[in-house]
């Protein structure tokens, strides 16, 4: 294999500064470099202050800790890190794209093209480039065709080494990964990047496959997972009609070990910035190919899942007497999920946006979420004006006093600590009668109504 004595990492998102700092702590014969071209994210990245990280992950802080300085390095100077590395992880974003052919269907690929066509003007020496982002199924051969024509007589190798991480247990789940994949065609840059790994992930756990089964299994396996999901939620809503419990069936259906038990939890809904866009672009590649049933077939997740938003929106209007109007509804929790302070594509945003278009005044408690975030994603919807967002809408760091004057409360992620709350308390402080929706069967329906609270869950 080659020798890898340094590696640059494009992009200090959620999955390269967290998936990096590992490798680096792992592997401290490596120098790793993290580089972005915002200058704030990456000074957060090098505050001495370690709760200023930009990302929030359980475990990270002390990863970086221990890692940072010795042989793991953030930095703006992009250039510099990629002429200096044996090795170029492209961990950039891929979002759904929001113009021209594919709009909000496709993957928008133009920063990893912008980081291919810069790796080619930069290089002066081989490299490994391993494909970090979730891509569609034959990037790599754009990749190769852009790197190939610089005329400077480097050789690329690349590699797709998709990320499995799920935000929240991201930390343990780089450490213990269920798998690693690594998909290529040369059999040595193969095996440099499984030397890799190897420091800490046993060999069994180590998967190499060609380059095209690889990035078509990112996609895939988060087309699967979100699938499960939405037949959970799809289910839930006749358990509502049914007086089925859908955390009954959950579990009697998960005992069965070919149906398995993880990713049965009914929701309000799944977001994050994974499973909509790459479900999106799987759906976009297999219309490119003409395979409509397929397209059709994995849409219907999506369908689903904004459905499953909306309903939890109108169910709380029509209990609240078919108006919210002028009503102060407190929501519990922004993020996505709980232990992260990611909140793109959260369900809170659209049941937030489907409220306020009633008129509702919403308060919004989390404890990861920052004021601005939270303004940042309603004005992003452009359903109404920054000033008109910003007088319906308070966001405030103490969840009792959020709760004071409540008409109804609003559970949209499953945050440990809203368990633990005085509910007694709570409850004394609200409009009545006092209403809680839980988007997250996050609370114990006997415990609150027995103080008094009218407690609507998903799925019972
Ligand atoms: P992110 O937006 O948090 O981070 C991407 C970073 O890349 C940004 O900081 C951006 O400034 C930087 N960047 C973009 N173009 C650049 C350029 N040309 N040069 C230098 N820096 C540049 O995104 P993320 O959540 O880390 O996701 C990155 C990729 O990983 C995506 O393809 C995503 O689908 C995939 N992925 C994400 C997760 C997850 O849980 N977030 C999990 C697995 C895979
Ligand atoms: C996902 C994949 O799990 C991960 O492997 C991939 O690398 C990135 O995308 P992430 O989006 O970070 O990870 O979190 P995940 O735990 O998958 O949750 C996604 C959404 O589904 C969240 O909104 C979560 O609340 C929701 N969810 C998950 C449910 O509603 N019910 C479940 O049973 C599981």
């Amino acid at each position: 294999s080659f020798n890898i004595k340094k590696i640059c990492c494009i992009g200090a998102g959620y999955v390269g500064g967290p998936t990096m700092s590992v490798v680096a702590q792992q592997c401290p014969h490596i120098q790793i470099t993290i580089v972005d071209v915002n200058v704030e994210r990456i000074a957060a990245w090098n505050d001495e202050n370690l709760d200023n990280l930009p990302v929030y992950e359980p475990g990270l802080t002390q990863i970086v800790a221990e890692a940072r300085g010795r042989n793991l390095f953030f930095s703006t100077d992009v250039d510099k890190a990629v002429d200096e590395a044996d090795m170029i992880f492209i961990s950039v974003n891929t979002p759904t794209k929001n113009y021209g052919k594919g709009k909000g269907m496709a993957a928008d690929l133009k920063y990893i093209e912008l980081c291919a066509r810069q790796i080619a003007s930069v290089a002066k020496t081989d490299k490994i480039i391993v494909e970090k982002s979730t891509l569609p199924v034959r990037t790599a051969a754009a990749l190769k065709s852009i790197l190939d024509h610089t005329g400077n007589g480097v050789n690329f190798h690349i590699l797709s080494n998709p990320e499995f991480l799920a935000e929240g247990t991201a930390i343990q789940d780089l450490l213990a990964p269920d798998r690693v994949l690594i998909g290529g065609e040369n059999q040595e840059a193969i095996d440099t990047l499984v030397k890799i790994y190897q420091n800490w992930v046993p060999d069994t756990n180590i998967l190499t496959t060609n380059l095209w089964s690889s990035e078509l299994s990112k996609l895939t396996a988060n087309a699967f997972l979100a699938q499960r999901v939405s037949s959970i939620n799809s289910i839930s809503e006749l358990c509502e009609k049914t007086g089925a419990n859908v955390d009954e069936v959950s579990k009697a259906i998960g005992m069965d070990t070919r149906i398995g038990s993880k990713f049965l939890k009914a929701s309000v809904g799944f977001g994050g910035s994974c499973f909509q866009k790459d479900i999106l672009n799987l759906v976009y590649i297999a219309r490119s190919y003409g395979l409509n049933e397929v397209a059709d077939y994995w849409d219907q997740v999506i369908i689903m899942n904004d459905h499953q938003k909306q309903r939890f929106a109108d169910n709380i209007i029509q209990t609240l007497y078919n108006t919210v109007s002028g009503k102060k509804i407190t929501f519990l929790g922004w993020a996505f999920k709980k232990d992260t302070n990611d909140t793109r594509e959260s369900a809170a945003i659209y049941v937030a946006d489907y409220l306020l278009s009633e008129q509702a005044e919403i308060t919004i408690y989390d404890p990861k979420v920052t004021a601005e975030r939270i303004y940042a994603d309603l004005d992003y919807l452009n359903t109404r004006s920054p000033e008109e967002n910003r007088a319906l809408v308070k966001v405030v760091n103490d969840p009792i006093q959020a709760c004071q004057d409540a008409h109804a409360i609003a559970v949209l992620t499953e945050w440990d600590e809203f368990k633990n709350y005085d509910w007694y308390t709570i409850k004394h402080q609200m409009k009545r009668p006092a209403f809680i929706f839980d988007g997250r069967k996050l609370l114990n329906r006997k415990y609150l109504e027995d103080l008094g609270f009218k407690y609507y869950a998903i799925g019972e």
